[in-house]
């Protein structure tokens, strides 16, 4: 047995004999990934296996729900301690015994990696392999970019490294990643293979013998779409380049190569962004230290208010989940459309083969619709989606009040109205609570799960339970206008309305921002979403505006000449037939107009600023809403804004950005514009400065 000395108390791999094949066990929870103590036992066993005459092959296999997740993560940014992972894989290289990886759960990363340089692999029909890396910002630094492509191809290769999806054991056998799929036991199955591949004509294969031929257009297509998908990051294009080398360089100096592109992106602001967004989405899951203990409620039945597109929407994410759904509206005619538009939704999957049509009978089958609330008396959990008018949502309360069994809990989807005024509606005020999913509810992974005042700690609980089941990426935040992502995004409006008072048109604004990594200009996304929608978000909010905000009328006299965005061929922008948008001279007088009967003259704008007015403003306001304890800390605003609201999640979100930045810049910069806009607009928010001022960041203590 080998001895571990790291602080993990047991063994992280276990050496056992079972006759002539010996087993390698990975046991180092939670995810066995390729730690210190986990590299030193492989050795360790591997040493064991070539010493003893009487083992002629070895299985390497995995404790706990998966096999290899990947290098361990926590060791990344910190001086790596030897044995480095390279001389585990070498060691495999060069093995006089065949040795098999048994795969269960996940083979990711490192975790792939370990089992492509294995001579065969055997998995589980659960399991899945992947090389993820790109996710993290980097790429495979352990043969994966040069083994992968000359098992199953450069075409899926490719796809597999660039995209860094994972693919399942059937696809994996198909095309090669693997050589078998276990029927039974996968450990007696993998000793069985091990047999087996002994009698082989070629027991010792390995991937590293095959050749790749070149293939220039595939490599030029890959970069294309990569350029497109994933604009702005810079690791999906050196993937290609390290898989690109695997068809010009013998593989030892390919595999140099494939090392040094993945530590030099190790240390790449993008991939330090991208892992902090990956620590910070599993931080955000966890249940605040306050709430430790509060069970979540069980729920077992749903019922959705409102037919329209967000409910059918939210039922639909129901539905995909499991539940028994029951959805209220007010007339045949809007529950029938709503079924019509979910039948469609599931239609469409079948088509593209995302799901079977037993699948969609048994989802449709769990619909039920209804006007009568006299129904919902069932519901474990009810999630209002009604009309963002807070009269109809009062009344609504008050009807689910009347019939909501006891323990129920009753969730309002409101984007901004007041939690707590219809939490009072109710005789229950600490069973209510806000879901916010956001457009289209069915393919949005974000939900701002919103604790009202009053809401409790179970019902809390069971928010974040019921995101999870749903396969949600789900913050928990306190109360308040626009909650984190809305009440942030407001600012950015405010600014590019600001600015275009000021002399910078839409599609200037728009290329600024969409150059700095969001996915559409501000401008190009009113459009897409109805300028009407928008006045009417405006016209809500109106009595809290500032003058200035208040005279800045650009949407009204663009809805006023009938400039409804896309759907009326005109907006900020024009649109042809095929809604292809162009700037439109009409919107550069209408704006020319504007400024002059507000005695403002026209001025040039640089990307620096309409950036940093845009983005700092929503820097301010995150800081707002940690002083105010809205969120708990940073984490929930930049998984809001890098799962909900197109931030680059290669620059992390809003408040890890600000942190690269520098905070002591930001505050700088944001006393500038308070000069220049206005003080109200732009005080630092004191936990800035405060921050600032000691050097620290939100994310760190200086
Ligand atoms: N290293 C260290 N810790 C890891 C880890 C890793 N590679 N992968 C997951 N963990 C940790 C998580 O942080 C979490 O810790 P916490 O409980 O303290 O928050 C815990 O394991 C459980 O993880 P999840 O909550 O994500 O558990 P799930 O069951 O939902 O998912 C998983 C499991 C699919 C394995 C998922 O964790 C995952 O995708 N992990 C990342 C895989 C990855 O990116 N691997 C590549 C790493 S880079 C690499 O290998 C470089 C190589 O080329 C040399």
């Amino acid at each position: 047995m080998m001895t571990d000395n790291s602080s993990v108390a047991r063994p992280a791999v276990v050496y056992e004999k079972r006759g002539d094949v010996a087993l390698a066990i990975i046991d180092h929870p939670p995810v066995n990934a390729l730690s210190l103590a986990v590299r030193k036992g492989l050795l360790e066993a591997l040493d064991s296996a070539a010493r003893d005459d009487g083992v002629r092959a070895v299985v390497i296999l995995c404790r706990g729900k998966t096999f290899v997740a990947g290098a361990d993560i926590k060791e990344f940014g910190r001086p790596m301690e030897p044995p480095f992972f390279g001389e585990v894989i070498d060691r495999l290289d060069a093995f006089a015994k065949p040795v098999i990886a048994a795969i269960h759960g996940n083979a990711l990363g490192g975790g792939l990696e370990l089992a492509l340089a294995c001579h065969w692999r055997i998995a589980a029909p659960s399991a899945r392999v992947g090389l993820p890396e790109v996710k993290l910002g980097t790429l495979p630094g352990a043969g994966g970019t040069q083994r992968l492509p000359r098992l199953v191809g450069l075409e899926l290769a490719l796809k597999m490294i660039v995209e860094g999806r994972p693919i399942g054991a059937a696809e994996a056998l198909k095309n090669g990643a693997i050589d078998a799929i276990a029927s039974g036991d996968l450990e007696a199955d993998a000793i069985a293979f091990a047999r087996e591949a002994l009698s082989r004509e070629n027991p010792l294969r390995r991937a590293r013998d095959v050749t790749v031929a070149p293939d220039p257009i595939l490599f030029e297509r890959a970069e294309a779409d990569a350029r497109k998908r994933q604009r702005g990051a810079e690791a999906p294009l050196k993937c290609i380049e390290a898989v690109r080398l695997a068809t010009e360089l013998p593989f030892d100096e390919a595999a140099k190569r494939e090392y040094a592109l993945c530590i030099a992106l190790l240390q790449s602001p993008q991939s330090k962004a991208l892992r902090h967004i990956f620590a910070a989405e599993r931080e955000v899951a966890k249940p605040p230290a306050a709430m430790a203990g509060a069970a979540p409620r069980p729920v077992k039945t749903a019922a959705v208010i409102g037919p329209g597109v967000m409910g059918a929407g939210i039922a639909i994410c129901l539905l995909d989940a499991g539940f028994p759904v029951s959805l209220l509206g007010r007339s045949s005619a809007s529950l029938e459309s709503a079924r019509a538009r979910i039948g469609k939704i599931y239609d469409s999957g079948v088509t593209r083969g995302t799901l079977t049509a037993e699948q969609k009978a048994d989802r449709l089958g769990r619909l039920k619709t209804t006007q009568s609330y006299d129904d919902l008396g069932d519901a474990d959990l009810i999630i209002e989606a009604v009309d963002e008018d807070m009269a109809v949502k009062r009344e609504v309360f008050r009807a689910l009040d009347r019939v909501a069994k006891r323990g129920a809990v009753i969730a309002t989807n409101t984007s901004f109205l007041d939690v707590d005024a219809l939490a009072r509606e109710t005789g229950r005020p600490g069973d209510v609570a806000g879901m916010h999913f956001f457009n289209p509810a069915n393919v949005m992974r974000l939900l701002e799960n919103v604790r009202g005042a009053q809401t409790s700690d179970d019902v809390a609980a069971t928010l974040m339970d019921v995101g999870k089941r749903l396969g949600k990426t789900s913050v928990l935040i306190g109360a308040c206008e626009g909650f984190v992502g809305n009440r942030m995004l407001s600012k950015r409006s405010r600014e590019a309305l600001f600015m275009m008072e000021e002399g910078a048109t839409p599609w200037r604004i728009d290329k600024a921002l969409y150059d700095f990594g969001f996915p559409l200009g501000p401008h190009a996304l009113a459009d897409m979403a109805g300028l009407d929608i928008v006045l009417a978000t405006r016209r809500a909010r109106y009595d809290r505006l500032t003058p200035r905000e208040r005279a800045c009328d650009i949407i009204e006299q663009l809805v006023a000449r009938g400039r409804l965005g896309q759907k009326s061929g005109a907006g900020y922008y024009k649109y042809d037939a095929n809604r292809k948008s162009s700037p439109d001279p009409e919107v550069e007088q209408l704006l020319r107009d504007h400024a002059k009967a507000r005695g403002i003259v026209p001025r040039a704008f640089d990307d620096a600023e309409i950036v940093e007015r845009c983005v700092y403003a929503m820097v301010n306001e995150g800081a707002k809403l940690i002083e105010e304890g809205v969120v708990r800390r940073p984490h929930e605003i930049d998984i809001v804004w890098t799962h909900g609201f197109g931030f680059p999640a290669h620059k992390g979100g809003p408040m890890f950005y600000a942190d690269q930045i520098g905070l002591p810049r930001v505050r700088d910069a944001l006393r500038r514009y308070a000069t220049t806009v206005g003080a109200e607009y732009f005080e630092p928010s004191p936990l800035i400065v405060r921050l600032a001022d000691k050097g620290a960041g939100f994310y760190s203590n200086g």
